[in-house]
């Protein structure tokens, strides 16, 4: 059901701050993140190898995660350190952990075989670091199956009428514009579409000097779409006529938006 073998995102590197663990599920497999002392995020199942209980609900001790059942303590690689009236440990008892890295804010998990794991993978997208550009990460829960979502972002033809108040702008937006190129990349595709002369939609309107709120653009659109679920929108709006679509960027604003779609179940995302 799900691709294992690919980088997916856990979560934002503010979701672990101040000692939290945060579970989450990636993949159908119930997991525990949390950062340790040195600042290196650690990923393990959050099932207690003992009688599976949620080792989030457990205690924190250093860098090692306490369960607070029968007390089985585990370190970061997962591995039990130590069993409470115990002297023998078996050598192999212990839950599994995950491949992570933390780059530009985000915290990237592999689900596969960790073997094959390497960072050079993970997809760049540089804006995340550029001081330059404005953020507003959050973390948002879709009661849907991710491929829908990647079917929905990749689709920018509903934008007329889903988002007309918003993002859209109008009607108008379906009826005159189509893609102008659709392209395959090595791990996913690229669609790019254009809406010539057209009042700016409501979202950018608010960030309009009053002087331009009413004036048209030439507005472009480039969507990238990577597997597993990862979404790329460069929206860039210009002048009216002021030949943007030739590589004049004079008056251009521009946004950036990314998304990264982890699968929960085969439902949730
Ligand atoms: S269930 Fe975790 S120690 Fe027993």
């Amino acid at each position: 059901m799900f691709l294992k073998n690919c980088w997916y995102v856990a979560a934002w590197d503010h979701e672990l701050l101040d000692g939290r663990m945060l579970p989450r599920t990636i993949l159908e497999e119930a997991v525990l993140l949390y950062k340790s002392e040195s600042g290196k995020v650690v990923a393990l199942r959050d099932r207690c190898c003992h009688r599976g209980v949620p080792l989030h609900l457990g205690r924190r001790e250093g860098d090692c995660v306490r369960c607070m059942y029968h007390g089985l303590k585990f370190d970061p690689t997962g591995k039990c350190i130590q069993i409470p009236g115990q002297d023998v440990i078996p050598p192999k008892l212990g839950v599994r952990s995950y491949p992570v890295v933390e780059k530009d804010h985000l915290v990237w998990i592999w689900m596969g075989d960790p073997d094959k794991a390497d960072p050079g993978l993970i997809i760049d997208f540089p804006y995340l670091r550029d001081p330059q550009w404005k953020g507003i990460p959050d973390y948002m829960h879709y009661d849907a199956n991710w491929l829908l979502i990647v079917d929905n972002l990749s689709d920018f033809a509903h934008l007329a009428f889903v988002h007309t108040k918003t993002l859209g702008g109008s009607e108008e937006y379906a009826y005159v514009t189509k893609p102008v190129a659709v392209e395959r990349l090595p791990r996913g595709f690229r669609v790019e579409r254009w809406h010539m002369n057209a009042a700016p939609p409501p979202f950018h309107r608010k960030v309009l000097p009053a002087a331009e709120k009413d004036v048209n653009v030439d507005r472009r659109n480039i969507g990238h779409m990577h597997i597993p679920g990862i979404f790329f929108l460069e929206s860039m709006f210009s002048p009216a006529g002021s030949g943007s679509e030739h590589g004049n960027r004079e008056g251009t604003r521009e946004y950036r938006n990314c998304q990264f779609m982890t699968p929960e179940t085969r439902r949730p995302t």
